[in-house]
């Protein structure tokens, strides 16, 4: 037989040189979530090994994190005081934005803050913009979320990432970033975010699922999965109207859209390894039923080899502080 596959597959360091993907560090960000408390650390059941952390913590771990080579973090305050319009979400005390000026006032260009821009913590009624008659409102919410994204890059944000699929808030976000004096910062856009069941454990570790009032899900503004050419559709919007990355949202069920958003684009494009994608590694690790050194790293090059160069994903520190990658 001339042609044998098996022959580049004969020993490790034989696979490692024709590997065609590769995870770097550099392409990975850390999610953590900010409680108001400086001192606090709450661990989540629902995501084991992830804790609630308040700006001491925060700050030992991130500082550790740039020791492994972890240079992007993407922030969450949650256990704000929340209201019908959300008004802790631009509230320069609120966690995010304190944590925010913090991180960014010890390690400064070292270390890239990306601040998630969204109602659904901030809500008493848990939906991502307002609710107007018993429905998420569009356009009112549009100035709320650049109320939102301007306060987060007063207190420093380097990246704004809007995760509330409002049409237009890309526009409305970077009208009033320019305005405000913040030209410079970048945009990363959930663009293709779907109406996914895989948010569960963010949902108990935000404490931000629609409650009683108004949609009891999130299906009139997030995308049906059943989609493909519309992910599309919303990539070319949110690039039109100023993003600078795309992300997309979950990852491991939507491969196919990632590769699809990567090769018609060309824009840099993000994927989120989301709170069930984690879970369920843990889980699956937890009941002895496969390593989660393998699982975590089947996961991470398959979203690469898709097509995304950054991975938004929890288990960042772990790979790296255990050698995974
Ligand atoms: C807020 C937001 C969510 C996530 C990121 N930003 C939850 C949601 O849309 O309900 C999910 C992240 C994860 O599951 O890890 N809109």
């Amino acid at each position: 037989m001339n042609i044998r596959p098996r022959r580049l597959r004969r020993t490790a360091a034989l696979r490692d040189l024709v590997a065609e993907t590769t995870v770097d560090s550099r392409a990975l960000v850390q999610p953590h979530f900010v409680l108001p408390g400086d001192r606090d650390t709450q661990p989540i059941d629902a995501m084991p090994g992830i804790a609630r952390m308040g700006c001491e913590p925060l700050l030992q771990r991130v500082e550790a994190d740039l020791e492994l080579g972890i240079r992007s973090v993407l922030l969450f305050g949650v256990g704000a005081p929340k209201d019908a319009t959300g008004s802790a979400g631009s509230d320069p005390q609120s966690p995010a934005h304190r944590a925010i000026t913090r991180l960014k006032a010890a390690f400064g260009e070292d270390l890239t803050v990306i601040a998630d821009v969204c109602l659904c913590t901030y809500t008493d009624h848990g939906h991502c913009g307002l609710l107007e008659g018993g429905q998420v409102a569009n356009d009112p919410s549009l100035p709320l979320l650049a109320r939102q994204a301007v306060s987060l890059a007063a207190a420093g944000a380097d990246v704004i990432a809007p995760s509330d699929m409002m049409d237009g808030r890309v526009a409305a976000i970077r009208q009033g970033l320019d305005v405000d004096g913040f030209a410079d910062r970048a945009i990363l856009s959930y663009a293709v975010k779907y109406a996914s069941s895989f948010y569960g454990p963010f949902r108990e570790a935000a404490d931000s699922a629609p409650k009683s009032v108004g949609p009891r899900d999130r299906k009139t503004y997030q995308m049906d999965w059943r989609n493909r050419d519309e992910a599309l559709r919303e990539a070319e919007l949110d690039l039109a109207e100023g993003a600078d990355i795309l992300m997309v949202k979950p990852a491991l069920a939507y491969l196919d859209v990632i590769a699809r958003v990567a090769d018609h684009t060309g824009a840099p494009i993000a994927a989120y390894l989301v709170s069930g994608e984690y879970s369920m590694i843990k889980l699956m690790a937890g009941a002895g039923m496969a390593e989660e050194r393998e699982l975590v790293r089947e996961h991470l090059h398959a979203v690469r080899r898709a097509g995304a160069r950054i991975l938004v994903t929890y288990h960042a520190r772990q790979a790296l502080a255990e050698g995974w990658l």
